[in-house]
């Protein structure tokens, strides 16, 4: 594969959406040809499975929980990452696997080892080039969400201590694999984010 794929992780409220624009306007100003795609939700089939995973009304088992996200990456990364990967396509995507072993894993308190274990299989053991973790913490993002929006889905009504036990995961993860895995400071000003993330990518696309 000639591609290169980069994902971004945080917390709810660590202002990926912001990133994830600016970094594309600069992959197209640079003459990228990329793909800008999400987990869950990437594929018509994703749709209707995050609409179970995040707005459904009622209890729903963390493993269910688990293997919805792991459904919805395996098909995504089958027919969406994969083929772009395969025509040489920079993909940009918003959360993988390191959310569900942070969100399941760290969150929900499962096995982080088995939830990864989990995701790996679902994608043919697909990695990131580059993960970018805007690091905000749990109050702070939880401020900013409640400027944002009035209705919170499943992940994002949980307490603040689940918030603050997947930001710590997140580092955890950082520390672990240092060379994909970069962690920015989600509350320096979004320009100042935007270089340190164009000064990785940058390296990495030559
Ligand atoms: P996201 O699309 O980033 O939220 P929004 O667009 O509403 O800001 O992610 C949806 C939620 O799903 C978010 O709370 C994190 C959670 N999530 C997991 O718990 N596990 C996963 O594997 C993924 C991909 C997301």
């Amino acid at each position: 594969m000639t591609g290169v794929f980069i994902t971004f992780e945080g917390g709810d409220g660590a202002g990926k959406t912001t990133q994830l624009q600016l970094l594309v306007s600069w992959l197209e100003e640079h003459g990228h040809s990329y793909v800008l795609t999400r987990e869950p939700g990437g594929t018509d089939v994703g749709v209707e499975l995050r609409e179970i995973i995040l707005h459904r009304k009622g209890f729903l088992a963390p493993r269910a929980e688990a293997l919805l996200y792991a459904a919805d990456r395996a098909h995504h990364v089958h027919t969406v990452v994969r083929p772009a990967l395969e025509r040489g396509d920079v993909v940009v995507q918003d959360r993988f696997f390191d959310s569900s072993v942070a969100y399941q894993g760290a969150g929900r308190v499962l096995s982080e080892t088995e939830v990864r274990d989990l995701s790996l299989w679902a994608v043919e053991n697909l990695r990131p080039n580059l993960t970018i973790v805007l690091d905000v913490p749990a109050d702070v993002a939880r401020a900013r969400r409640d400027s944002t929006r009035d209705v919170y889905d499943r992940l994002e009504a949980e307490a603040d201590d689940f918030h603050e036990r997947v930001r710590e995961a997140y580092r955890r993860l950082a520390k672990e694999e240092p060379e994909r895995i970069v962690i920015i400071d989600g509350q320096l000003p979004a320009e100042q984010i935007h270089q340190q993330v164009i000064d990785r990518v940058g390296k990495l696309l030559g």
